[in-house]
C-alpha cells in the first residue's frame, strides 16, 4: 500500500515536471528585436523569491538597472527577489570593458544557477534586462522559466526612434512615461517630441509667457476628415508642459537610455506662436491658433530681426532644458506666398544677395544653425531643410521618399530615414477598413513596415555610414486619444525596432510573425491596446 502511494506520488511528480516541459514550450521564445546570435539549450532557470540580484554595489547606475528591474519582476509578476548574497540562484549583472559589442550590445547567458549578463557599459546591461523581460512568459500567472541559451547582441542602428505629434492632440506626461518604457523594452532610444505647430504650443517658454497663455489653446477642432468636412466641435482645447515636466521626461528617458529631441518647428507650422506674437508675421495679423489641419500660408516673416531674436531666445531656454546633441527645427511645409508680398522679405533678399525665396528659407535654417552651433548644438530638419543649400553639418530627416536623404548624403550630411511609405503610422494598417479611422487614407500594415529596410541599394558602404538610423512618425490630427495612440504605434513599432535593431540577414517575416504571437499575450499583460488585426 505504502509501495503504491510512494509510486503514485512518483508518477505525479513526474506527471508535474513534464506538464511544466509543456508549458515552458508553449509559449515560443520571443525576443524582439531580434538578437544578433540566440543558441537555445535544455533546460530552464526557475526565477523565484530564492534569486538573488548580484552586481557591484559601488556602481550607481548598475544599481539603478537592478532596481528598475526588480521593480518590474514586483508589479507584474508580485516577485520580491532574495536579500541573501548565499543564495545558489543568481542574476548577475556584470560591466566588463573587454566585450567588443559597441556601447549598446550585452551578452547573456543563462544556465544552471545563474543569468548572466554582461556589457562594456550600462546602456547593455539595460538592452539586456529588456531581453531577460523579453523571455519571461508573457502571462504573470504562469511560472518564471527563463530558458538555458547563450545571446550575444548589439544593433544596426544608433538612431532607432520614435516621433510623437502633441501639438494636433496633446498626449499627459503620465502617458509619455509609459510610452518611454516601451520604447525601451524594443530597445528604441530616441524620442522626437514634436512639441510645436500650427494648432498648438505645447512648452513653457519663460520668457514668452503668452506661448502657453495663448498658443497652446484652440477654440475649437475640425469635426471628422479635414479635406472634406465643414463643420467644428465647438469645444476649446489646450495643453502645455511646463518646464519641470520636461525636465522630469527628459530624466525619465535618460534613465532609459533614451535621448529626447525637441523639435521646434520653423519657419512654417508656426501659426499657433504667430497667433500669439503676430508681429513675427510678414503682415502683423491678426493671426489664429489653427482648428483644422493642413499647410497654412503664415508663417515666421525672415525679413525681420524680431523673429530672429525671438527664435534664439525660445532655443536658449531649448538648449537648457534638453542635454540632446540634436535640435530639430522642423523646416517642412513652408508656403513661401506671403514671403513674395512682404516688403521686409524682399529687402532681406536683396540686401543677402539671394536669388529667390527658396534661398531666403535657406538663409533662414543657416542663421538658425549657426545660433545652435553656438550652443553647442546640432541642428536636424525635415528633408525640406536641403531647398536652397545647407550647411554640411546639419542632419537630414529624409520623410519625402528616400530621394531627400540619398541626396543629403551625397551632399555628406548624416541622415535618418523616415520616409511616409514605411514609417508614417498615422497611417492605417488593417484591411479590415470597418476597424479603422476613417480619415487616413493611405495604407501601412505590419508587414509593409517590417519589410523596409533605411539603407537604399543606391549608396555603397562609405555612404551608407552617414545613415543614423531610422524611426516611426506619430502625428496626431487624427488622434485624438491614448487608446488610439496605442492601437497606432503596437505592434507596428515592433517591426520598426526589428528594422533598427536587427542585423539585415536575420529579418524573416514568418519567424516575427511566430515571435509576435508572444508578443501580443505580453502586450496584454502590459495593457497595452494594440491592433489585433495585423495578420
Ligand atoms: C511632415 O510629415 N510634414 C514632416
Ligand atoms: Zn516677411
Amino acid at each position: 500500500m505504502l509501495l503504491a502511494l510512494i509510486k503514485l506520488k512518483i508518477i505525479g511528480i513526474l506527471t508535474f515536471i513534464f506538464v511544466i516541459q509543456i508549458k515552458a514550450q508553449t509559449q515560443p521564445l520571443s525576443v524582439i528585436p531580434r538578437p544578433k546570435e540566440l543558441i537555445e539549450s535544455q533546460g530552464c532557470f526557475v526565477l523565484d523569491e530564492d534569486t538573488y540580484l548580484k552586481y557591484e554595489r559601488s556602481n550607481r547606475e548598475v544599481e539603478r538597472i537592478a532596481v528598475y528591474f526588480h521593480n518590474y519582476l514586483v508589479h507584474y509578476y508580485d516577485l520580491y527577489l532574495t536579500s541573501s548574497p548565499n543564495s545558489k540562484k543568481v542574476i548577475r549583472l556584470k560591466i566588463d570593458n573587454s566585450i567588443q559589442l559597441g556601447t549598446e550590445g550585452y551578452q547573456m547567458k543563462v544556465s544552471r544557477g545563474e543569468i548572466l549578463i554582461t556589457a562594456s557599459s550600462t546602456n547593455g546591461l539595460f538592452y539586456g534586462i529588456q531581453t531577460l523581460k523579453q523571455l519571461m512568459p508573457a502571462q504573470s500567472s504562469d511560472k518564471l522559466n527563463i530558458p538555458y541559451l547563450e545571446i550575444e547582441d548589439q544593433p544596426r542602428f544608433a538612431w532607432r526612434g520614435l516621433m510623437l505629434d502633441v501639438s494636433r492632440h496633446f498626449f499627459p506626461v503620465f502617458y509619455l512615461k509609459e510610452l518611454l518604457d516601451y520604447m525601451a523594452l524594443y530597445k528604441l532610444n530616441t524620442f522626437h517630441w514634436h512639441l510645436t505647430d500650427d494648432q498648438g504650443w505645447r512648452i513653457e517658454i519663460k520668457k514668452y509667457p503668452k506661448l502657453t497663455d495663448f498658443a497652446s489653446w484652440r477654440n475649437e477642432t475640425i469635426e471628422g476628415n479635414a479635406k472634406v468636412s465643414k463643420t467644428y466641435d465647438g469645444i476649446g482645447y489646450g495643453g502645455f508642459y511646463t518646464q519641470d515636466q520636461i525636465r522630469d521626461i527628459v530624466q525619465y528617458a535618460t534613465e532609459r537610455f533614451i535621448t529626447v529631441i525637441p523639435e521646434i518647428e520653423m519657419p512654417g507650422h508656426s501659426s499657433a506662436a504667430l497667433a500669439a506674437y503676430p508681429e513675427l508675421g510678414c503682415t502683423g495679423g491678426p493671426y489664429n491658433v489653427q482648428k483644422t489641419w493642413g499647410r497654412m500660408k503664415d508663417v515666421y516673416c525672415p525679413g525681420k530681426e524680431e523673429t530672429f531674436l525671438f527664435l534664439q531666445n525660445v532655443i536658449t531656454e531649448i538648449c537648457n532644458l534638453f542635454p540632446s546633441p540634436y535640435i530639430h527645427i522642423g523646416g517642412d511645409e513652408c508656403p513661401k506666398i506671403t514671403w513674395k508680398e512682404c516688403t521686409n522679405c524682399q529687402k532681406r533678399i536683396k540686401d543677402e544677395k539671394l536669388k529667390d525665396e527658396d534661398e531666403l528659407q535657406s538663409y533662414f535654417i543657416r542663421r538658425m544653425e549657426k545660433y545652435l552651433i553656438s550652443k553647442n548644438k546640432k541642428l536636424i530638419g525635415w528633408d525640406e531643410i536641403l531647398e536652397g543649400g545647407l550647411s554640411p553639418e546639419a542632419t537630414v530627416m529624409s520623410w519625402r521618399g528616400i530621394e531627400g536623404g540619398i541626396k543629403a548624403i551625397k551632399l555628406g550630411h548624416d541622415v535618418v530615414m523616415t520616409p511616409t511609405a514605411y514609417c508614417y503610422f498615422d497611417y492605417y494598417q488593417s484591411r479590415n477598413k470597418t476597424v479603422e479611422h476613417p480619415s487616413y487614407q493611405q495604407f501601412l500594415p505590419l508587414e509593409k513596415v517590417y519589410s523596409y529596410d533605411p539603407i537604399p541599394d543606391k549608396l555603397n558602404d562609405e555612404e551608407s555610414k552617414h545613415i543614423l538610423g531610422t524611426q516611426a512618425n506619430v502625428w496626431t490630427e487624427y488622434i485624438t486619444n491614448i487608446d488610439q495612440l496605442e492601437y497606432m504605434v503596437f505592434p507596428r513599432i515592433c517591426a520598426l525596432s526589428e528594422i533598427a535593431w536587427s542585423a539585415k540577414e536575420l529579418r524573416d517575416f514568418t519567424n516575427f510573425r511566430k515571435r509576435m504571437e508572444t508578443e501580443y499575450l505580453r502586450m496584454k499583460m502590459l495593457h497595452i491596446n494594440y491592433c489585433d488585426h495585423s495578420f
